[in-house]
């Protein structure tokens, strides 16, 4: 029996973990165990029915699983909150912390059926496309201290701060997965400007040299990974990265696979306890209609079946069922170009194809 906190949050959050909490369903009665799915709230719908963002209750509810599994918050209606209060500052961030998820895998990964979805054209990736991008995510900039804006908003400051040991951490795992892979890590950092970033590189390089010397290493401006993303993806394999690049990089790969709503993430902490989310957001402007891309939501919970309960099996099997949807010629609307062999259809119907070919 695994306990897992589930929480939808707001928009496309609540339909795509329907599909989600679905499949995860069918791969319990398949593989012979239970799953206990507490809900709570979070976000919008928390500040809705709570108060507050990140209440009380939905700290406890997930401290008390063996993983959470998330959806995404925030949305227009909650926007001109005050900051703190807002979902995103008010509740993803703080949960993030407070569970110290520091290391955040957002594998990128283009399925062969959706090669013609790619933002680039075929040739710039003739042997596909398969990264890591392994972001810090509970330090740098968007955690740092100062952080605040005048009164009368003229000035604001943020903070970035980084320390040896947060900097190591993260190393660490991008080395170890780099291991499995194909062996080489690009460290992505801006050390001609910033002192993080010389540090950064520095304590990269020395970890390398003492830990991990069979693994190759390069370390890359972010400003110049940016460009490489769109001109040559296929020269990465595992990238490690601070807080704010990881997130502008990711979204930016998430494109090569054709949708923001094909990519999955994984946050875990240092005893390996993980929060599994989409990296795409809310999609506020199509919520409520059942045509949004459950697979980002799908993939995260293959990925917490992965990390958290060592199922690898289980996890692959959705990974495969995902493809054979997509190979079948099912497509949501993000992702449909043509009707010459595939399909429109939407979040339920989609959904039901994966659960079809678990
Ligand atoms: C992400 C998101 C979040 C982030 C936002 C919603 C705070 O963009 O997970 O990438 O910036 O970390
Ligand atoms: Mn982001």
């Amino acid at each position: 029996m695994y306990k897992v906190a589930v929480l939808p949050g707001d928009g496309i959050g609540p339909e795509v973990m329907n599909i989600a909490i679905k499949v995860l369903e069918k791969i319990a009665q398949k593989y012979s165990f239970k799953f206990n799915f507490e809900f709570a709230d979070v976000g919008g719908i928390a500040i809705d029915n709570h108060g507050t963002p990140l209440p009380e209750n939905t700290i406890k509810v997930c401290e008390n699983a063996d993983a959470i599994l998330f959806g995404s918050v925030g949305g227009p209606k909650w926007e001109n909150l005050p900051p703190e209060k807002q979902p995103e500052r008010g509740a993803l961030l703080p949960l993030r912390k407070h569970f110290n998820l520091f290391a955040n895998i957002r594998p990128v990964k283009v399925f062969d059926a959706l090669r013609e979805a790619c933002s680039l054209k075929d040739k710039f990736f003739p042997n596909g496309l398969d990264i890591v991008i392994l972001r810090e995510l509970t330090g740098g900039i968007y955690f740092g201290q100062p952080k605040s804006i005048n009164p009368e908003k003229t000035e604001a400051v943020d903070t970035m701060r980084y320390s040896k040991p947060e900097i190591e951490r993260i190393g660490r795992l991008a080395f170890q997965a780099a291991r499995l892979r194909k062996s080489k890590v690009t460290s992505v950092d801006k050390a001609n400007v910033l002192m993080t970033s010389v540090l950064w590189r520095e304590v990269i390089t020395k970890l390398r040299e003492k830990e991990f010397p069979d693994v190759e290493l390069n370390h890359m401006y972010v400003d110049n990974a940016a460009m490489q993303l769109v001109r040559n993806p296929g020269q990465f394999d595992v990238i490690v990265t601070e807080n704010m690049f990881g997130d502008i990089l990711s979204d930016e790969a998430a494109m090569l696979t054709g949708s923001l709503g094909m990519l999955p993430s994984a946050s875990l902490n240092e005893s390996g306890f993980g929060l599994y989310e989409p990296i795409g957001g809310t999609a506020p402007d199509i919520a409520g209609q059942n045509i949004a891309n459950p697979t980002a939501q799908v993939l995260s919970a293959a990925l917490m079946l992965r990390y958290s309960f060592k199922m690898e099996e289980a996890a692959a099997d959705i990974e495969n069922a995902v493809a054979k949807t997509l190979e079948a010629g099912f497509r949501t609307g993000d992702i449909y170009f043509s009707d010459e062999g595939t399909q429109k259809v939407n979040t339920t119907d989609f959904g039901d194809k994966i659960i079809s070919f678990i």
